[in-house]
């Protein structure tokens, strides 16, 4: 089996960036969001970053060009019955996942591939609302998607060979550098990533220094790109706040446990970069 064509489902901060490097790497794309204003935003956010990519010379004009005549959007889950492969970046919460993995496997070609691009929920569970266990997996990306080298597969006691071969082939075909962990929450990079994040809010929380200090600290202290509260405003504080309550809630291990800080800023809409407000302003 080949992949032709590619469907993203959600086209935020991830499915823009999943939908950028699939057409960049020449695959037919069509993107599903909830309305049009945000599926006009998710399209803005590829169109902008191409534009970046050629300013950097990054891409020629052209491939920035030929990028987007691959990209389709909709808001009808069934324009993405002919894909080979569906890469899931809606928001993080299990209830949504499985709806849209449930409808897609009623939609699909008994061939497609269905993939979760979720940064830390069981895809088990995700696999259990369909009738193709086998090819089902996680595949995650890393923000800002264009810019990170790596995606981390992650493979149930379900997933086939065959459905591990053309994941390999697919992320080879879009650059990046592939790694594989069991489905267990967090697989490698969260589990490590989101206690570090959490411990900073702590910190902060605590007032053991201001929060340029702790960023500071370890950007220059560790040569880390970006401090850990910068980190958060960029990965988003709802998304890190849902990624550590599904942690908390399979491990119940208290390095999981969101500060109470954390919740209440995503409660008062101070999201990170994507409403204007976080750590810091934007
Ligand atoms: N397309 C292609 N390339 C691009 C691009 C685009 N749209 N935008 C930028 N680039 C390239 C630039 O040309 C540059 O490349 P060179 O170094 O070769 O010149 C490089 O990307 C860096 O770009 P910038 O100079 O614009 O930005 P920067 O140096 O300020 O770095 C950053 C920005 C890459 C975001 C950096 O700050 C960084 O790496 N931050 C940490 C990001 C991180 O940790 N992400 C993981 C989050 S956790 C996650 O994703 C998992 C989860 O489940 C929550
Ligand atoms: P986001 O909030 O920026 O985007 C989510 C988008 O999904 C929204 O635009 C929303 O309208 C859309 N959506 C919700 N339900 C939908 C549905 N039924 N059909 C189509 N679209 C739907 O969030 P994000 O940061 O892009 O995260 C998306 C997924 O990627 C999450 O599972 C998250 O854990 C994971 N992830 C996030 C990061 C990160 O750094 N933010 C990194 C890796 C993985």
């Amino acid at each position: 089996m080949e992949i032709k064509k590619v469907g993203v489902v959600g086209c935020g901060l991830m499915g823009s960036g999943i939908v950028e490097v699939c057409a960049r790497a020449g695959y037919d794309v069509v993107v599903r969001e909830v309305d049009e204003s945000l599926l006009a935003k998710g399209l803005e956010r590829v169109r902008a970053s191409l534009l970046k990519a050629v300013a950097r010379g990054k891409a020629t004009q052209e491939q920035a060009d030929q990028a987007l005549s691959h990209i389709r959007g909709t808001l009808d889950l069934a324009d993405l019955a002919d894909c080979d492969l569906v890469i899931e970046a809606a928001v993080e919460n299990m209830a949504v996942k499985k709806e849209i993995f449930a409808a897609l496997d009623g939609l699909l070609a008994p061939h497609a591939i269905l993939a979760s691009n979720t940064s830390s929920l069981c895809i088990t569970e995700m696999a259990s609302v369909t009738k193709r266990g086998d090819k089902v997996l996680g595949i995650h990306f890393f923000n800002p998607v264009p810019v990170m080298p790596l995606i981390e597969f992650v493979r149930t006691i379900l997933t086939s060979d065959e459905t591990m071969r053309i994941a390999r082939q697919f992320g080879a075909s879009l650059g990046k550098t592939m790694v594989v962990a069991k489905d267990t929450p967090g697989f490698i990079v969260n589990r490590l990533l989101i206690p570090y994040l959490l411990d900073a809010v702590r910190l902060y929380e605590e007032g053991l220094a201001t929060r340029e200090d702790i960023d500071t600290a370890i950007q220059l202290g560790l040569n880390h790109p970006m401090g850990p509260l910068t980190l958060l405003d960029f990965v988003g504080l709802d998304t890190t706040l849902y990624i550590a309550d599904a942690m908390f809630e399979e491990y119940k291990d208290p390095r999981f446990a969101a500060p109470p800080l954390l919740r209440r800023m995503v409660l008062a809409g101070r999201l990170g970069r994507k409403s204007g407000k976080g750590f810091y302003e934007y």
